[in-house]
């Protein structure tokens, strides 16, 4: 099997982007991690990746100004001297130009902490717990030029409980967003997107509380 080649955009921590190296290291997977790209060169992300065997890559936004066009110009540079078809967004902390988004349209993901369009944007888990909401959960979607918004893939969705802070029902999304966004990318790498999750709900039993009986 030819193994779409993915490039990986980071800012942080990385997390998603260690379930999508595991995720392609299985013997059938569709998909291979090409790069690791942050714009942030202290990414704890970009250790991790390099000690998986993985080519990582900092292209610091900071001396590029205002000049977001430039600095995607040469992101986008290293993706395609990378033979990069997919690009999956991972915690990538930068708002995103036609540029960028044009060159790779149709075949550039994002993962989002929430269940779209519910929640768009920072502080998702806050948000959620704030608005009193019993189902939470995490999104990958196709990038569109308006941010959190593009056509949705694939849902997972986790139920808020009235014990959960921020941190634990962040962890608990957290826990579905590696798990989805492997299974999404497997798919998606296949030809075979915009098909629902149809295993997120097994994966993802409601509380003993909340079961109905
Ligand atoms: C994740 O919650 C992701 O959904 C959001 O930013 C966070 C990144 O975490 N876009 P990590 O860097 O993948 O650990």
């Amino acid at each position: 099997m030819t193994r779409k080649r993915v490039g990986v955009l980071i800012s942080g921590r990385g997390s998603n982007m260690e379930a999508l190296v595991a995720a392609s290291r299985r013997t059938e997977a569709p998909f291979e991690i090409a790069l690791v790209l942050s714009n942030n060169p202290d990414a704890a992300g970009l250790g991790v990746a390099a000690d998986a065997g993985i080519t990582t890559v900092a292209i610091d936004h900071r001396p590029y100004r205002s000049d977001r066009a430039a600095h995607e110009m040469a992101i986008a540079h290293r993706l395609d001297a990378a033979g990069v078809e997919i690009v999956c967004l991972a915690g990538y902390m930068r708002l995103l130009t036609p540029l960028l988004v044009g060159r790779y349209a149709g075949r550039m993901l994002n993962i989002h902490p929430s269940l779209l369009p519910s929640f768009p944007g920072l502080h998702t888990h806050a948000r959620a717990i704030e608005a009193g909401v019993k189902l939470h959960g995490c999104t990958v979607h196709l990038v569109t030029e308006s941010m959190d918004e593009g056509p949705i893939l694939a849902q997972a969705a986790v139920p808020v409980l009235l014990s959960d802070d921020e941190d634990s029902l962040a962890a608990r999304v957290l826990a579905q967003e590696h798990l989805l966004y492997a299974d999404t990318l497997a798919l998606f790498a296949q030809d075979r997107p915009g098909r629902a999750d149809p295993t997120a709900s097994l994966r993802n039993p409601l509380p003993e509380a909340a079961r109905p009986s």
